[in-house]
């Protein structure tokens, strides 16, 4: 068995994907790995509708209508659920997802080839702060609840490799947890904070504040922060009965006792989650978007 403690933060990450990454199917057979966005009239007991529909907000900030066959960044890119989603709905843009955990590349092609979708969709293994692009090679970007791997409060080397990949005028696109300010937590909230971070192999969210300040930095344009914790709220209350049925296939099949510590830390780590998004005072999901 690792020790996951002497790991580098990256490897944990990928530790962490390798380890739990199938038991994503549980909470959506395509392998949307984010949160769910509710409109109003959407049927809130439909998860995979309310995991779709995030994509779908997301690249309708894109205005991908713009461009005549955009490139388009999935940044930390999962099993490249967003991707195939986009995909289908836009049949001119090629989509790119980067990811550190080799294991994704290979499995997410697997699904994009068995979608039909490997002309115009492909996955690669790759950091998001050092990404194999030059300079000014993409019309659009996104990361659904990726960034927050990135390093530090601030995610200020995620920021400038986004900023130096996109064209200008290009667009982004950003979804994840936010930390509201940087001020200490109650202790028994730090408590909790903590165990989710190490669960889902997190070191730090974003600080908002900090973060909107280094996109201002770099030189983004046109930022608009939106909070979504409402939106997603419908998809939150989903984990307890997701985390049941886990937890009841996994006695069924007698394995409980035989599970390995990331495969644990993904069934306790949404729960946590739901407690910290119950705190807005200090934490909220937003939607980011903008341009260079
Ligand atoms: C919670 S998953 C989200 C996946 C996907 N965006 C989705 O919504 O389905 C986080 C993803 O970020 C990736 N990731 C974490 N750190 C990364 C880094 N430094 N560079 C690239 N990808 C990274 C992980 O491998 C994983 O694929």
């Amino acid at each position: 068995m690792i020790t996951t403690k002497k790991l580098t933060a990256k490897q944990k990450i990928i530790h962490y994907f390798e380890g739990a990454g199938l038991d994503y199917y549980y909470w959506d057979k395509a392998f949307n790995m984010h949160f769910g966005y509710y409109r109003r009239g959407m049927n809130p007991f439909n998860l995979p509708k309310l995991l779709n529909q995030m994509n779908e907000e997301v690249l309708q900030r894109l205005y991908l209508e713009q461009y005549v066959d955009p490139t388009v960044l999935d940044l930390g890119c999962g099993l490249g659920a967003s991707s195939r989603y986009m995909a289908k709905a836009n049949q001119e843009a090629q989509f790119s997802g980067f990811t550190i955990t080799p294991w994704q590349v290979d499995f997410g092609n697997q699904l994009i080839k068995e979608e039909g979708l490997a002309e115009r969709v492909n996955l690669y293994e790759s950091d998001f702060a050092n990404l194999p692009l030059g300079d000014n090679s993409a019309e659009a970007a996104f990361a659904l609840e990726s960034a927050c791997y990135a390093k530090g409060n601030d995610k200020l080397e995620f920021a400038q490799e986004l900023y130096r990949v996109l064209k200008p005028g290009g667009r982004f696109v950003l979804t994840d947890g936010f930390r509201k300010h940087n001020n200490p937590l109650p202790s028994w909230l730090d408590k909790v904070y903590r165990k989710n971070m190490d669960c889902w192999a997190l070191t730090d969210l974003a600080d908002i504040n900090l973060f909107i300040a280094v996109l201002k930095k770099i030189g983004f344009r046109n930022i608009k922060v939106e909070d979504a914790s409402w939106r997603v709220a419908p998809s939150f209350a989903h984990i307890p009965f997701v985390t049941l049925r886990f937890w009841w296939d996994m006695w069924k099949k007698g394995t409980i006792g035989k599970l390995d510590q990331e495969r644990k830390n993904n069934a306790l780590a949404p729960a946590l989650g739901m407690i910290m998004g119950m705190s807005r005072k200090h934490f909220s999901y937003y939607i980011i978007s903008g341009e260079k």
